[in-house]
């Protein structure tokens, strides 16, 4: 039986978070992408899913491979897209983030797909419109699809998520994407190691159940999967490192500290990279170790499943 959004209990007909998926439900999200993945291969890309529903992209933050593989996703479901200019909106002149959600909900959007810089922002946003709403990255909180996409680029690369070991590692303390990968990854049954300095490490992160390394030689030890984050600098107040050269010298991913890991061991990125900062820039082109391109690849496929769920109930008549 095809999944619904309700199934996906997804906080009512929202995408706010891994939290509280069902490993089923994530499943079944990650092989309706599947089935995407070719269709965005062929020259004609497009299905008529969507088709007289409307989808606004809102984001509050800057994006380079989010909100156009969104748009893409929307677009190539034949949704009416538009991307609205945060930058020029009525948010400049003083709008509350509650009133803009207001104020566009008005115009019968079917799906909100919002980037904000405070963690819980999307969540406040999706409790006052009537649409799907998509959380596109909330400050430090979570960043599902960005998850999603990194489950569907082990799973076509690995053929398997369950008993894989993933080092992710840097910031973690900054990154929703950590947080969201954390969440999916255990739910599956990957072994997942956290390897950062202390001081980007949460004050928490003993309760999250997985193993802590300071040391990258040794969290690298065996692992399936490398997982690099960005130094989030713009979310930093103070100093965390003694300086980037440094950082680079004991957490940036080289081939020297690769070479500890399985050595079939796959390199993944969010992006942006910061070359020479997190990871070294010939690493990150190896097409034989790095998979950081088919994570955008398969970006597009993820969003159209993703969108493909939460508007499933309007084109079975409401359910
Ligand atoms: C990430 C994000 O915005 O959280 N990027 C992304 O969505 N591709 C990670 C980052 O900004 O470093």
């Amino acid at each position: 039986m095809p999944v619904t959004a309700a199934d996906l209990r997804f906080t009512g007909r929202h995408l706010l978070g891994i939290e509280g998926l069902q490993p089923w439900a994530i499943q079944d999200l990650l092989d309706t992408a599947d089935g995407y993945v070719e269709l965005n291969r062929q020259p004609d890309k497009k299905r008529p899913l969507m088709k007289g529903l409307t989808h606004i992209n809102l984001f509050f933050e800057p994006s380079t491979r989010t909100q156009t593989s969104f748009e893409l996703a929307g677009k190539r479901l034949s949704a009416d897209v538009v991307n609205m200019a945060m930058r020029s909106s009525a948010m400049k002149k003083g709008e509350t983030l509650i009133d803009t959600a207001v104020t566009l909900n008005a115009m019968h959007p079917d799906v909100l797909v919002v980037r904000h810089e405070q963690s819980g922002a999307v969540a406040l946003l999706a409790r006052h419109v009537n649409c799907a709403v998509i959380n596109a990255g909330d400050g430090a909180h979570e960043h599902p699809t960005q998850a999603l996409l990194d489950a569907l680029t082990i799973r076509r690369r690995k053929g398997r998520l369950a008993g894989l070991t993933v080092a992710i590692c840097g910031d973690i303390l900054h990154s929703r994407v950590a947080r969201s990968n954390l969440l999916l990854l255990s739910a599956m049954g990957a072994r997942v190691r956290l390897v950062a300095p202390p001081t980007l490490l949460p004050t928490a992160v003993e309760s999250y159940g997985c193993e802590v390394f300071f040391d990258m030689a040794r969290g690298l030890e065996g692992c399936d999967i490398v997982m690099m984050l960005r130094l989030q600098h713009e979310r930093m107040e103070g100093s965390y490192l003694p300086s980037v050269r440094e950082y680079f010298a004991l957490y940036g991913l080289t081939g020297d500290k690769l070479a500890r890991a399985a050595p079939d061991a796959l390199v993944m990125h969010p992006g942006p990279m910061n070359r020479g900062v997190e990871i070294d820039g010939t690493l990150a082109d190896d097409i034989e170790r790095s998979a950081i391109l088919d994570q955008v690849e398969l970006g597009v496929a993820v969003r159209m499943a993703v969108l493909e769920v939460l508007t499933r109930h309007l084109r079975e008549g409401g359910a």
